[in-house]
């Protein structure tokens, strides 16, 4: 079990971490205090979170193969879908990271900290003050005009499946300058047709190249410039899951190609993933 405790409604300011009992009581199970102070209870998941698999010390040969990845990435999308889609009113998280992305055993993936979480009642968007989220993963948009959806969280979706992928940090000052951020190097690549490149070179057996390609694509459209193009997260999910999506023979509606558009943002004609 683990508890953090809330002092406020708007934004709730946390009492970090603080872990009262490590064993697990029940699955989210969520107390709400009677006054203004509020503590929220969680199960413990106890295989640390993805930030620590993917970018920790694991050795040249990560234990997440490419198997395992899609099923954290699937997991997330999910828990991101419920949130956007399953709730009134919607929960927009704010905070989509590897660092808030937990794991048990089974590699199953918890979306946590809902710290910046924001509910988003019959409006469309929402206005802030001030901009909250982590430097690498906040949507360009919000960051410029405050205007918050559940677009936002589909773009931080879009450079955490980046980083599921390729095994970088969204920013990782350690590299040569063009490398630094992820998603810039990550568009460039697939414009110069290297999408195979961009693979985690920890991922001991690669994927097939047609999945590569396919969850690449879902990467470039959830990072749309067009925060109303990108996919919605249910239709994410249906894209990771889908063993034939985009490669069917039928000729491909106009909503799907939406994704080639978002690769020549890179700068070229046509990303080569296709
Ligand atoms: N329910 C939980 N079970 C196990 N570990 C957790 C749990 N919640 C958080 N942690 C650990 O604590 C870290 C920080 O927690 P988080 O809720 O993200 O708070 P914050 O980012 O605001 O400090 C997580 O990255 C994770 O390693
Ligand atoms: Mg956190």
């Amino acid at each position: 079990m683990l508890v953090k405790a809330y002092l406020s409604d708007r934004y709730p300011f946390h009492l970090r971490n603080t872990k009262l009992s490590k064993r697990i009581l029940g699955t989210n199970i969520v107390c709400m205090h009677p006054s203004s102070f509020r503590l929220l209870v969680y199960e413990y998941v106890d295989n640390g979170n993805l930030e620590q698999w993917l970018h920790g010390d694991v050795g040249p040969i990560s234990p997440l193969t490419w198997e395992i990845r899609m099923r954290i990435a699937i997991g997330t999308a999910k828990g991101l879908a419920y949130l956007h889609e399953g709730l009134e009113p919607k929960v927009i998280h704010r905070d989509v990271k590897s660092s808030n992305i937990l794991l048990d055993r089974k590699w199953n993936a918890k979306v946590s900290d809902f710290g910046l979480a924001k509910l988003l009642g019959a409006e469309k968007s929402h206005v802030t003050t001030r901009v909250m989220g982590t430097f690498g993963y906040v949507s360009p948009d919000y960051a410029s005009t405050g205007m918050l959806n559940e677009c936002s969280d589909v773009y931080s979706f879009g450079v955490l499946l980046m980083e599921i992928v390729t095994g970088r940090s969204p920013v990782d000052y350690s590299r040569e300058p063009g490398e630094m951020n992820l998603v810039d190097w990550f568009k460039g690549m697939v414009a110069s047709r290297r999408g195979e490149e961009l693979l985690d070179p920890k991922i001991q057996v690669p994927p097939p190249s047609r999945a590569l390609k396919r969850v690449l694509l879902v990467c470039l459209r959830c990072i749309d410039m067009d925060a109303n193009k990108r996919p919605k997260m249910g239709q994410i999910v249906h894209m990771l899951e889908a063993d034939d999506f985009p490669f069917r023979t039928e000729p491909r509606p106009q909503r799907d190609m939406a994704m080639f558009r978002a690769g020549e943002d890179a700068g070229s004609k046509a990303p080569s993933v296709n």
